[in-house]
């Protein structure tokens, strides 16, 4: 096993990476000082599948665990499913020192953080994520929230979970066109940190596309740990943390576009990050040789590197990232990587080099 720590003054926590560790969650939860009684929120597919063993861990351990589950797909991070939990939680008399451990991929953790960052004006909670891009990312950093019909996580907190567990187990039977959409995020983290990661993910990208969990284990852990780094340095996302949101800025307009339901965001972003690597190329001076080695990476990947769109939808998607809440006073401002391994944020680039690289 491998240990993560994110290191947040009295908020700090340890991310644990190997397999089997779904069946230790009831022990690795014992030492944490929480209450008896939790809930574990799930989807559907995550529950069917996962849902028996944690609760078996858990009351092994002593715990009195309930499982709540929703129906997967993204349509389930709203406040209707958080109202839902409230109303479940106080029915079962969950108190201050119960906790919630979210049991799914990016989606369950965002709600059952919510929930708990909300629930009695916050409870414990722990996360165990079952998608490659919730082990990566979302399960990390404390970032929690819903949808409302206006936009994607428009109602949020910042709640750090007390522990996250990412079982390399569960991952076997995630569906490949999912794993392949959380390897995005994998491939993202070379490009904005870490150039030696980059060459290990081009040199070893067949073991990880089959699972092998030797890689998986290592990988993981050192995407964990740059999530951390810059997490430690910017819980709140005043500045240096924007850089996580390489390739996002058109990433989220895209699937704004084609109204969430085309792309998955892995390979929107994957598109994302290719064109955010060509503005790169002309505003930083990126070397095209490393424009050519971030594409070929994401297209072994099985992902989607470029999109057709007609003109209308060209101007839908300027304008789309133009209500992108990480604009702030109407100017688009892009994360560009100078070289692998190394990016820039708040870096300003001119409407007419974007409609280009748009165009193309
Ligand atoms: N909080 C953050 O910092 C942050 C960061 C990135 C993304 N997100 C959010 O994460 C969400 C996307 O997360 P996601 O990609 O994990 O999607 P998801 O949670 O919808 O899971 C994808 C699909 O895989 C299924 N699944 C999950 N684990 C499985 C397993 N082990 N085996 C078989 N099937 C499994 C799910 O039921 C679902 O159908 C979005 O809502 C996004 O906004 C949050
Ligand atoms: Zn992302």
């Amino acid at each position: 096993m491998r240990i993560v720590n994110v290191p947040l003054g009295n908020r700090s926590y340890d991310i644990k990476i190997g397999t089997r560790l779904l069946e230790r969650l009831g022990k690795q939860c014992a030492g944490l000082n929480f209450g008896k009684r939790c809930a574990i929120i799930s989807d559907a597919n995550v529950g069917a599948r996962f849902g028996k063993a944690a609760q078996v861990a858990l009351k092994r351990a002593g715990f009195e665990p309930m499982l709540i589950t929703f129906p997967a797909g993204e349509p389930a991070k709203s406040l209707k499913s958080v109202q839902a939990c409230y109303d479940e939680l106080a029915a079962q008399r969950l108190e201050r020192k119960s906790f919630i451990v979210a049991l799914g991929g990016g989606v369950v953790g965002d709600l059952a953080g919510f929930v708990a960052a909300t629930y009695l004006r916050g409870i414990p909670f722990v996360q165990v994520p079952t998608t490659l891009l919730a082990q990566v990312d979302s399960s990390v950093g404390g970032k929690v929230g819903v949808n409302l019909r206006a936009g994607k996580n428009l109602v949020g907190a910042f709640h750090q979970p007390r522990l996250v567990l990412c079982d390399l187990a569960t991952l076997v039977a995630l569906p490949l066109r999912e794993y392949r959409a959380g390897l995005a995020e994998v491939i993202k983290y070379g490009i904005i940190y870490d150039a030696a990661l980059f060459e290990r993910l081009e040199r070893e990208l067949p073991n990880l596309l089959r699972r092998d969990t030797k890689t998986l284990g290592a990988v993981v852990a050192r995407c964990c740990e740059i999530k951390a780094d810059v997490v430690r340095q910017d819980e709140t996302e005043t500045g240096l943390r924007a850089i996580l949101n390489f390739g996002h800025t058109i990433g989220h307009a895209l699937e704004a576009i084609s109204r969430y339901g085309k792309y998955l965001h892995g390979e929107a972003i994957s598109i994302g990050q290719v064109a955010a690597a060509k503005l790169s190329a002309r505003v930083l001076r990126l070397p095209e040789a490393e424009v050519g080695r971030i594409t070929n990476l994401f297209t072994r990947a099985g992902l989607p590197t470029s999109v057709s769109l007609s003109l209308t939808q060209r101007q839908h998607l300027v304008e789309a990232m133009k209500l992108d809440k990480k604009v702030s006073s109407g100017e688009l401002k892009f994360v560009l990587a100078r070289r692998i391994g190394q990016v820039e944020y708040g870096q300003q680039v001119p409407a007419r080099m974007l409609a280009e690289i748009i165009n193309s």
